[in-house]
This record gives C-alpha cells, sequence and structure tokens, in this order.
C-alpha cells in the first residue's frame, strides 16, 4: 500500500484484517515511526485496535523503503494524494513519481491498483508508462474508494458496492478474491473499463456535492421567501425518488474530497471542451455558503465584532474526524482574527491541527462548556454528539450574552426560545432572545 493516509492506512488494514499480509509505505518517516509504535497519525473511530492488533499478529508492517515492499508484493496499491492544483485539475506528481519508483521493483506478475482518486485516462497512463519504462506489459486496474472519514472502517469492511475498472480478467479475479471477505452480504462487485470505474468515483462525489449545494441554495431562499427548510426537507425527504441523505443545510462542504472532486471534474470537462455547468454553480454556491456564518454575524453586529468573545464549536469538516482540510470553521475563524474578535474553540479532535495553523491567535479550550465562558456568542460549525443535546441553563449561565450561529441546526428554535437565546441557524427564521420571532420579509 504505497501512501498511508485516510485511504491507504484503512485500506491497508482491513486487508489485513482479512488475512492478508500488507506493507504500508509512505515518504513521511515520522508517520512510519509513529505507526511502527502503535501511534496513529489521524483520528478514525476503530481504527487503532485494528492496527494494533494487525501489527500484533503480524500481517501488518509500515516501512518508507518502497523498494523492499513493492518486490515481495503481488498486489501493489496506489494510495497517494491527489490533491488540487493551482487551475482546479488533480496534481498527480506525487502518484507519477511513485510509478517511476516502483517500476523496477515490480514482480512479473505484480498487478498495480490505483486506488486514489484519479483523472479519467490515468490507469491508461499508468499502463503506457510502465510499459514503456519495463519493455513488458503490467496489469494496471483501478479500484476508486468511496469511504467516509469517520465511518471508514465500517465503509469498507461493509461497502454498498466495489467498483474495479480492470484490462484483463485475470485482474478482475484476483480483486474479487480480495475483497470477498467484505461482500459476504451479497453487495455488487461492479467490473467495468478502468475508464469507467476513475469516472464512477468523480460522478458519485459529484451527486453528493451537488445535493449539499442544493439544500444549501433552498435554505437561503428560505430565509428569503419564508419557510422553514427543516419542514421543507421533511417534506421532499419522504418522497421515495429523492430521500433524506445528503439534504441537510449547513455551512457547505469541506473535506480533502468533495471540493477538489468536482473541480478537478470541471477541470477535466473543460479539457474536452465542455462547460461544466453544474459542477462550476455547485463549487460556486458552496464556496458563498461557507460565509454563510459569516454574514450572519457580520449583520447581526452590523459588522462591530472587534473586542467581541465568541465560542466556536467544531473545526473538524465533519464530525468524528480529525480532518480540516477545506473546512468551513476555517473561514469563519479568519474572518474572527482578521476582525479583532477573540475566538474560544473546541473541537473533540482537531483541535492539534487549527493550533498548527493558528497558534497563539486562538484560545484552544478542553471542553465545549469551557469554550463558552464570557463568550458574547457561540457560533457551531461541526455537528459533533456532544454539541447535540447541551445544557442549556449552564450555556446561560457561562456566557456573557445569549447568541448562537447554529451552522448545522441543531437545535429545535422552540426550544431556544424557551431558554431565551437569540438563535441564528439555517434556513429557518432567526428567533430573538426577546421571544419575537423574524417574519419573512413579504
Ligand atoms: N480521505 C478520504 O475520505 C478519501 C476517500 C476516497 C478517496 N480518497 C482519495 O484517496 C487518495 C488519498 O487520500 P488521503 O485522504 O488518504 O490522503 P492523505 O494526504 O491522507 O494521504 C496520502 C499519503 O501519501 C503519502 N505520500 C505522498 N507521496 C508519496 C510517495 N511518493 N511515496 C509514498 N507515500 C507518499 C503522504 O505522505 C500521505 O501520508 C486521494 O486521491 C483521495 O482523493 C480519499
Amino acid at each position: 500500500m504505497i501512501g498511508t493516509g485516510y485511504v491507504g492506512l484503512v485500506t491497508g488494514t482491513c486487508f489485513a484484517e482479512s488475512g492478508n499480509d500488507v506493507i504500508c509505505v509512505d515518504i513521511n518517516q515520522a508517520k512510519i515511526e509513529g505507526l511502527r509504535e502503535g501511534k496513529l497519525p489521524i483520528f478514525e473511530p476503530g481504527l487503532k485496535e485494528l492496527v494494533l492488533r494487525n501489527i500484533e499478529n503480524g500481517n501488518l508492517s509500515f516501512t518508507t523503503d518502497i523498494a523492499d515492499a513493492v518486490s515481495q508484493s503481488r498486489i501493489v496499491y496506489l494510495a497517494v494524494g491527489t490533491p488540487p492544483a493551482a487551475d482546479g485539475s488533480a496534481d498527480l506528481s506525487a502518484l507519477k513519481s511513485v510509478v517511476d519508483t516502483i517500476a523496477p521493483h515490480l514482480i512479473q506478475d505484480a498487478i498495480v491498483v490505483t486506488k486514489s482518486t484519479v483523472p479519467v485516462g490515468t490507469n491508461q497512463w499508468i499502463y503506457n508508462r510502465l510499459s514503456e519504462l519495463l519493455g513488458r506489459e503490467v496489469d494496471v486496474a483501478s479500484n476508486p474508494e468511496f469511504l467516509k472519514e469517520g465511518a471508514a472502517i465500517d465503509d469498507f469492511m461493509k461497502p454498498d458496492r466495489v467498483v474495479v475498472g480492470v484490462r484483463s480478467e485475470q485482474a478482475g479475479e484476483v480483486l474479487n478474491e480480495l475483497y470477498s471477505p467484505f461482500l459476504r452480504t451479497d453487495r455488487p462487485f461492479l467490473v467495468m473499463s478502468p475508464a469507467s470505474a476513475e469516472f464512477t468515483k468523480y460522478a458519485a462525489n459529484a451527486l453528493l456535492s451537488t445535493k449539499i449545494s442544493f439544500i444549501n441554495e433552498m435554505a437561503n431562499l428560505c430565509e428569503r421567501m419564508g419557510g422553514d427548510i427543516n419542514d421543507v426537507r421533511r417534506g421532499m425527504g419522504h418522497d421515495q425518488r429523492i430521500g433524506f441523505a445528503f439534504l441537510f443545510p449547513g455551512v457547505g462542504y469541506g473535506g480533502s474530497c468533495f471540493p477538489k472532486d468536482v473541480r478537478a471534474l470541471a477541470s477535466m470537462a473543460r479539457d474536452h471542451g465542455l462547460e461544466p455547468r453544474i459542477m462550476d454553480a455547485v463549487d460556486e454556491v458552496n464556496q458563498k455558503q461557507k460565509n454563510v456564518l459569516v454574514n450572519k454575524v457580520d449583520s447581526h453586529y452590523g459588522g462591530q465584532i472587534a473586542g467581541k468573545r465568541f465560542a466556536v464549536w467544531g473545526l473538524a469538516f465533519k464530525p468524528r474526524t480529525d480532518d480540516i482540510r477545506e473546512a468551513p470553521a476555517l473561514t469563519l475563524l479568519n474572518y474572527l482574527v482578521e476582525k479583532g474578535a477573540t475566538a474560544q474553540v473546541h473541537d473533540p479532535e482537531a483541535t492539534g491541527h487549527i493550533r498548527a495553523i493558528y497558534g497563539n491567535k486562538l484560545i484552544y479550550c478542553e471542553s465545549a462548556m469551557d469554550a463558552l465562558n464570557g463568550a458574547d456568542a457561540l457560533a457551531i460549525n461541526t455537528e459533533w454528539k456532544v454539541y447535540q443535546n447541551p445544557d442549556f441553563d449552564e450555556m446561560r449561565t457561562r456566557m456573557n450574552d445569549h447568541v448562537i450561529f447554529d451552522g448545522r441546526n441543531l437545535y429545535e428554535p422552540d426550544r431556544m426560545s424557551r431558554h431565551r437565546f437569540t438563535y441564528h441557524s439555517i434556513g429557518r427564521p432567526t428567533v430573538y432572545s426577546d421571544q419575537k420571532i423574524s417574519l419573512p420579509a413579504n
């Protein structure tokens, strides 16, 4: 497994758990040394136990020696990052350098499998490059990953489906055997061409992102035109053609996948002379939505927030992960810092990454309640369970003023009214601490 990040570490560990011998490789020496001592570089529920057990059993090991790992491996998985380049396209430099590095060490019947999310045509490029370097054919396959951070082990162990794109029947059979322990409940193993497999990953992420931007746009319309997005969501979601998944309004999507994959798909379309109108709109709506709390704070205080004290709950881009890549919380923190407000932040897992960026510009709190001490307002970015049913009386006691900007619609407006909070949420009428409910403009 080349690349021991969120995807490589989970995939490698789950393959080890199902009885394979797995060597995880990374160029990051500190990461590998830590893993050898059982220290995980990421927070992912359930992962640590699995890693420790498989190290102990002797079927999971970690190295920076790529040549040694590849020369012992029948299947070589590529799981390095494919981050966005400045123009939005996927930056394949890490992947391409790995292909060149592994080439001389591949054993005769090795299969090179791409787990990283890569533009359509990349597997063809890998095949061509290996043929050129070695003067022989090497079997190459695509096996995109659909796991969600925060539920990665479950997703990997019980996938909705496994998608593989193969050039040879044999690669399909080897991968089917590798995945068979995870498909015992008759989940489909879908075999297609490498290009279709590569495309499937982008199309799936593009649709999920589209759903999020769609419901956010509806929420913004609700705020202007009247209506409560939560009721609208319920009214829509019970239609079986629509459903509820990914139709939660909020502060926009973040993370290492949706933003970059939407832009990469748009970039691929442009490369082919096509205008990716939906993807461009989805990205633009999301960029704006990341400012939704900033706009609400700004309009509530008439732009005067210097000297105000804010509690900020939730920094990770979603719950159950420490990942802050493209997290909407960053937009709010930048605004608060720039405008001279004090931000007292809390997150169950992501504080370390935030501290590495903001240093002493923020106040880091051990508990959610501590973050409220003396605060003029609370802003919520991430729907961690710990924020979902807090003691509102204690919150009132700790806070200096009683204003909440809820980017995840965690609380019922009626309840907030009873607790005499001014409560701003997404796509729902604002509740004021003096019990009045704002009416739509018309
Ligand atoms: N994170 C997710 O939820 C998710 C889900 C599905 C697919 N993906 C895709 O999987 C791929 C990996 O994503 P990630 O989130 O695991 O990234 P990551 O940044 O967490 O991990 C990538 C790892 O690759 C290592 N690496 C970089 N260059 C290397 C090299 N030359 N040799 C060895 N190791 C090298 C890095 O040090 C890092 O540890 C991406 O293409 C991503 O789009 C991610």
